[in-house]
């Protein structure tokens, strides 16, 4: 008996000694010291025997269990610190470590010029008194043409072809889908701005992408006539090209405003002489515009007869390039680092 008790004395220890989690040492306890243990059947047979074997194995037996549980209880304590040294040494982090002491440069990016100009466009809209409105990328018909005056088989969309979805919906050609959804939200007088994504159908090449960036920009109050367009709009453009700017107004069609116009700029290079950039006119086209058409202000729940209004879209690629002498569209999203580190 003392033999048995000696060997499940052994085997408990060196497996207790060998357990790597702290399962396996509750497993062990079970088995040795549980209630149908090695040990405990051992001491249910102590009825069994001599009063002198009793007392000899029952010392034993108490001696060993004793020892072993105080030898499942250091075991598990080492392993439990085990795993947290091991977490701690994981996940620690070194919050005074400045970027300096790194042996890899330390490089911090920035945004991307598209969103640094718009950035600067909101700022010089918020100080007039604009709000910034947010729409989908992803439109409904209804908003993108048919509450901007465009129906269905007008030919003003065959300018616009874009990227459709198979439950009828597109991706939106420009920011003036913002204009019906701002007046459904915001009643007049209301000046606001729709910065944004926008997506065409198109064959890509250094001035046409499939995807680019708008600024749309709303005014409605009673009594908005061209000259609070012309006033805006060269407002703006002094603030973005620091100087003043000289600009005119040709006619162009939009089938949302009416009168529709293109605004030039006085061509900033040659200073309105002639040069490759005007292509010799000394003018550039910079950005389209008009009076809100009486059905636009109809769709958007405004009576026309009380409220008018001015719009203008304007391109922030196309203002990007010419801020820098960009020379192709592309690049914007062409992801290449050597571009966009250069702004
Ligand atoms: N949405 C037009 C386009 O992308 C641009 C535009 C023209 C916007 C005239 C306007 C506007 O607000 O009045 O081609």
């Amino acid at each position: 008996m003392k033999d048995t008790l000696s060997k499940i004395r052994e085997t408990a220890i060196a497996s207790c000694a060998a357990a790597k989690t702290v399962d396996e040492v509750e497993n062990l306890r079970v088995q040795v010291l549980g209630r149908k243990g090695e040990l405990t059947q051992i001491l249910r047979t102590l009825g069994t025997m001599t009063p002198e074997e009793r007392s000899e194995v029952g010392k034993l037996s108490n001696e060993i269990k004793t020892e072993l549980e105080a030898a499942l209880d250091a075991r598990k304590a080492d392993l439990e610190r085990e795993v947290i040294g091991k977490k701690l040494s994981a996940e620690w982090i070194d919050v005074t470590l400045s970027g300096a002491q790194t042996t890899e440069p330390f490089e911090r990016g920035h945004l991307h010029p598209i969103s640094q100009f718009q950035y600067e466009i909101e700022d010089i809209f918020t100080s007039m008194g604009f709000d910034v409105l947010d729409g989908p990328e992803a439109e409904t018909e209804h908003y993108n043409f048919e509450v901007l005056n465009i129906p269905k088989h007008h030919p003003a969309r065959d300018m616009q072809d874009t990227f459709w979805t198979e439950d009828g919906n597109l991706l939106r050609t420009h920011t003036s889908a913002i204009q019906v959804r701002g007046m459904e939200k915001i009643k007049p007088p209301f000046r606001v701005i729709g910065p944004g994504r926008v997506f065409r159908y198109e064959a890509t090449d250094a001035s046409h992408e499939n995807t680019f960036y708008q600024v749309e920009g709303m005014m409605v109050d009673k009594n908005i006539s061209v000259a609070n367009l012309i006033y805006f709009m060269k407002t703006l453009l002094r603030e973005i090209f620091k100087r003043e700017v000289k600009i005119r107004l040709r006619p162009g069609f939009f089938p949302f405003v009416e009168p529709g116009f293109e605004l030039d700029i006085n061509c900033l290079i040659c200073g309105g002489e002639g040069c490759p950039v005007c292509k010799q006119s000394g003018w550039v086209e910079l950005l389209p515009c008009g009076l809100v058409h009486p059905n636009v202000l109809r769709s958007g729940g405004i009576n026309p007869d009380e409220y008018s209004g001015f719009a203008f879209g304007l391109g922030l690629n196309r203002l990007v390039m010419m801020r820098y002498g960009i020379t192709d569209i592309r690049h914007f999203l062409s992801g290449d680092i050597r571009f966009l580190k250069q702004f």
